[in-house]
């Protein structure tokens, strides 16, 4: 049996696909929660069921994600239920229900979880894939737009990756986006039966989601199409003026991309996406944007919010792509080899001993042959082992071999801790940022 398409198991050992290593995951999610903890977030977790409405009504009928995407059910209690597509809607059903509002007007969440997609799966596409988001709640100001997308930035920065892209574009509020959607239908309408069999559809549910489309025919009748900055409010455009200058002044390159639409319904004003040339087709390593009136919506405070999301798997990809991978972490401080009863019940009890002062140490509790036990002892990148015996026992001392050197150090028993505890300072500083 294998795991169901578009779904991956994270594991201890991955040679062929190397960013499912259990290891990778624990770097990157380190990162994650040390870069939450520099801008102020505190985590939040969100179940992995929701009702179906509150993605259904609150990321949008019309969205891909809503119309096709979803993984719903009904469950034994009647209930409409769906398996969580996107963090944003649950992050705010929560913030309603245990009336965040009431604790002050500025909150900065966090999380790092699953979410499920029923995508055509594909390299960087995936039916289960997993998000590390924030959402920002509170302020309306240019500053928290340009502090979100930093975050991001940095995130990206402190993991090595480079050849990044910072698309940005401005949605305008509710009366742009109405007067530009009619212009658009407008021009759209008299090509109509040019465009690709998707446009034509989104062309009634969904018109400016054809801005995204990847279609070369589509793309070259969007050459001509207006343009959604022509149609901006004042108080819209000098926001997004606001948010350029931010980003300049500390330094972060970005490109205007006036046909950046995303694929949730929820957003207004700024919205962006982060590319990577290291991937194929699904090249988004992350997203996100203003959605301020959605709080009210979903019927609690009226606050504005700024958020963004980014797809694990394809940072963990582009990090291999670029060969900016971190080493493993240290295999174990010391490997026992008991030879015999007696000794395979004081090595227990060694082990035990070190383990309650906090270092890492494993035995061979096989009882394999010596070779190996030898084997295993390499295969995890064991600092040290020592093969205790009836002898050693007797004399109250083992021989300790380094295993990168080969070299031997006796030590009796009461002198291992210590020499382990100055192998630990040698094997430290690998995971740094957990
Ligand atoms: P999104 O653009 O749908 O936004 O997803 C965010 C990121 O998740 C994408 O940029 C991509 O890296 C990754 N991703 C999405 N779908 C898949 C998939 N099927 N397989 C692998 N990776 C995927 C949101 O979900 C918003 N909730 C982000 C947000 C938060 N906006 C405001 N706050």
């Amino acid at each position: 049996m294998t795991a169901l398409p578009g779904f991956f198991d994270i594991v201890p050992y991955a040679e062929q696909e190397q960013w499912r290593s259990a290891y990778l995951w624990q770097y990157v999610e380190g990162i994650a929660r040390h870069v939450a903890r520099l801008y102020g977030c505190e985590e939040i977790r969100t179940p992995l069921l929701e009702r179906e409405e509150v993605f259904a009504r609150n990321v949008g009928e019309g969205s891909d994600i809503v119309a096709k995407e979803m993984y719903t059910f009904i469950d034994r209690g009647d209930r409409r239920l769906a398996l969580r597509p996107e963090g944003t809607a649950a992050v705010m059903r929560a913030f309603i229900e245990h009336h965040f509002g009431q604790r002050g007007s500025l909150h900065k969440l966090f999380y790092i979880s699953p979410m499920f997609r029923y995508e055509r799966s594909q390299a960087g596409r995936y039916r289960q894939h997993h998000q590390f988001g924030v959402e920002a709640i509170g302020s309306p100001s240019p500053l928290q737009d340009a502090e979100i997308i930093d975050m991001l930035w940095s995130f990206f920065r402190l993991l090595d990756l480079s050849n990044l892209t910072l698309h940005l574009n401005c949605l305008g509020g509710d009366a742009d986006r109405t007067s530009y959607r009619e212009a658009l239908v407008n021009y759209l309408t008299r090509y109509r039966t040019d465009l690709s069999a998707d446009s034509q559809r989104r062309l009634d549910a969904n018109p400016l989601r054809i801005l995204d489309s990847k279609e070369k025919s589509d793309q070259e009748i969007l050459e001509g199409a207006p343009e959604l900055g022509d149609f901006l409010g004042t108080a819209e455009s000098h926001h997004f003026e606001e948010v350029q200058t931010l980003l300049r002044s500390i330094g972060i390159p970005y490109n205007i991309n006036q046909r950046l639409v995303r694929g949730l319904d929820y957003y207004n004003g700024t919205v962006f996406e982060i590319t990577s040339s290291a991937l194929g087709s699904q090249n988004s390593i992350g997203g996100g944007g203003r959605y301020d009136g959605m709080l009210k919506k979903m019927g609690g405070p009226d606050l504005p919010a700024f958020g963004f999301g980014t797809g694990l798997e394809r940072v963990l990809q582009v990090i291999v792509a670029q060969g900016v991978t971190p080493p493993r972490p240290p295999g174990p401080l010391l490997y026992l080899i008991p030879l015999g009863e007696e000794a395979l019940k004081r090595c227990f009890a060694i082990l035990h001993s070190l383990r309650e002062k906090g270092i890492p140490v494993q035995m061979d509790l096989g009882g394999r042959k010596l070779n190996k036990a030898m084997q295993q002892a390499n295969s995890l990148k064991a600092y040290y082992t020592a093969v205790i015996g009836d002898d050693e026992i007797a004399r109250g001392s083992v021989s300790l071999k380094h295993m990168s050197s080969g070299s031997l150090q006796q030590s009796s028993f009461e002198e291992i801790e210590g020499i382990l505890q100055k192998a630990a300072d040698h094997t430290l500083g690998v995971c740094s940022h957990e």
